[in-house]
């Protein structure tokens, strides 16, 4: 191996590692047991040379299964009532299935990667440790994972609203080389049907129909929808009436939310029920500042090599190792063609947002507080910034309240929806597994 290949794969680690510097942990509890909401990987503590890890196989992970289909059926305190497509009614058969094959890893080219992988239950149904989302073999992708849950409610999915419902949605990233690299929808399908076990299953959920390219979209966009989750302590208190859900400075920050912030001209509220989005796109400048350049301050990256031990990289370096060049991400104007449109991101929900980091479509905020400091300084200025984002002149006081506030949205079901997911088998499977599906050789020798 020559010096220049070594020191490469020694900026590949490095970039791995970099990724892992944003860890959020949280310890929450179910009926007196702990489970964990951040990664699994626990790194708490890991910039000391003390440093003893707290990670959980994949074998202590127990969850608990729950009925969801109760939460697609029922309102909760804070969300309208779920409107669910004539053409995929809901059913107990369609949310299992579509849920074994959100978590099974076979979806994908080499067997390696599940949507759960990037949506991952016990990070807010996203992924807290990368910016953007990283595919099979290491493939890098251009944006940051949303959450999955509530994404039931959107009229438009993905950063720049070119999907159109969840059924639609399914397929790209199974199709997409960056993310799941399954060669085309037929293949898909043939796999499906060579994996013991789904035969049955899918002929159950769809009586009559069995693995086809509509079926598989409608059992797994019948999971998405189960998982609905609102009743947020800022519900029980907005809309349930319950003084004492949130504390005074939560309603201080709401105030800000509504008034001197303007956040919900954007991150709407209505009169019996709130999304926390308005269906729309704006412009805030996020991506006008990534396209330029300009949200990354410091020329060097500080990288940790193990507990304790630090290097500062050149970013110029970090940018010549990077295998694909990144692509300018202009928004909705990729999708329409329409310069008006340049930069311009659909409105995320907040529910659950303290639970969904790193933020925005390219994920560069890590924390709330990030988030906070950028409104306050009225974005990013650029020709197409729109007229709602403004200076705010915050007070150190009205940004606590305002993060105290965006805190209170956590669902009340959320710890039953990450248990639940916990339960679901990850396809964890070697060779020697019945259920293998590597070998098969597809029918193209028989
Ligand atoms: C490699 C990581 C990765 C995998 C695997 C993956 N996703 Fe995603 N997902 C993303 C990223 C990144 C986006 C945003 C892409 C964009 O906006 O262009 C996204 C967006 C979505 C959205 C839209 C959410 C919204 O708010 O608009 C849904 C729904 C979704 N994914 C479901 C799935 C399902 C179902 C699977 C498995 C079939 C899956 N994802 C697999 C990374 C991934
Ligand atoms: C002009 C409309 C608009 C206003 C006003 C606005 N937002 Fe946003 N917000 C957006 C859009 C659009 C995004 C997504 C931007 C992106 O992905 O680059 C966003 C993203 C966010 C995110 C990150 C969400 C995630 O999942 O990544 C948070 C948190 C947030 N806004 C909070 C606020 C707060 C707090 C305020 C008030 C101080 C506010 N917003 C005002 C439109 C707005």
């Amino acid at each position: 191996m020559s010096k220049k290949i070594v020191s490469r794969s020694a900026l590949y680690y490095l970039l791995c590692i970099t990724s892992l510097l944003f860890i959020s942990k949280l310890a929450i509890s179910v009926d007196n047991e702990i489970i964990y909401s951040g990664p699994g990987d626990n790194k708490d503590g890991y910039e000391s040379r003390d440093y003893v890890t707290k990670s959980l196989s994949i074998n202590e992970r127990k969850g608990e299964k729950t009925n969801l289909i109760k939460y697609a059926e029922q309102s909760q305190l804070g969300l309208p009532k779920l409107k669910i497509p004539k053409n995929n009614p809901i059913t107990e058969k369609k949310i299992a299935l579509g849920k074994k094959l959100f978590f099974d890893r076979r979806i994908s080219l080499n067997n390696t990667m599940s949507c759960a992988m990037c949506h991952i239950p016990e990070q807010g149904f996203t992924n807290n440790e990368i910016r953007t989302a990283v595919g099979i073999e290491g493939r890098s992708n251009l944006r940051n994972a949303p959450t999955i849950i509530n994404s039931a409610y959107y009229k438009f999915l993905f950063h720049d609203a070119r999907e159109y419902s969840l059924e639609n949605q399914v397929w790209q990233p199974v199709l997409k080389h960056s993310e799941m690299g399954m060669p085309s929808f037929g293949f898909t399908v043939k796999k499906l049907e060579l994996i013991p076990g789904y035969k049955n299953l899918f002929n159950d959920a769809f009586p009559g129909e069995g693995i086809n390219v509509a079926t598989f979209s409608k059992a797994i966009a019948s999971y998405e929808r189960s998982l609905i989750s609102a009743n947020s302590n800022f519900d029980k208190w907005y809309f349930g009436k319950n003084d004492k859900a949130v504390s005074a400075e939560v309603k201080k920050g709401f105030e800000v939310f509504i008034g001197k912030g303007n956040c919900v001209s954007c991150h709407s509220i209505d009169n019996d029920h709130a999304l926390f989005f308005d269906n729309k796109l704006h412009n805030t400048g996020v991506g006008y500042a990534d396209s330029m350049g300009l949200l990354i301050k410091n020329n060097k990256t500080v990288v940790q090599l193990a507990p304790g031990e630090y290097v500062e990289v050149d970013n110029n370096i970090i940018k010549s190792v990077n295998q694909q060049k990144k692509k300018n991400d202009l928004g909705l104007y990729d999708i329409t063609e329409n310069p008006d449109h340049r930069w311009m991101f659909k409105t995320p929900s907040l529910r659950n947002i303290s639970l969904t980091s790193p933020y925005m479509h390219n994920g560069v905020f890590s924390s709330l507080d990030d988030v906070i400091n950028f409104y306050n300084d009225g974005g990013v200025q650029n020709e197409l910034l729109s007229p709602k984002i403004k200076k705010l002149n915050l007070s150190k006081a009205e940004k606590i309240n305002l993060k105290l506030f965006l805190e209170s949205l956590v669902g009340e079901n959320i710890n039953i929806l990450i248990a639940d997911a916990l339960f679901q088998t990850v396809g964890d499977l070697t060779k020697d597994d019945p259920n293998w599906a590597n070998d098969k050789d597809m029918g193209y020798n028989k």
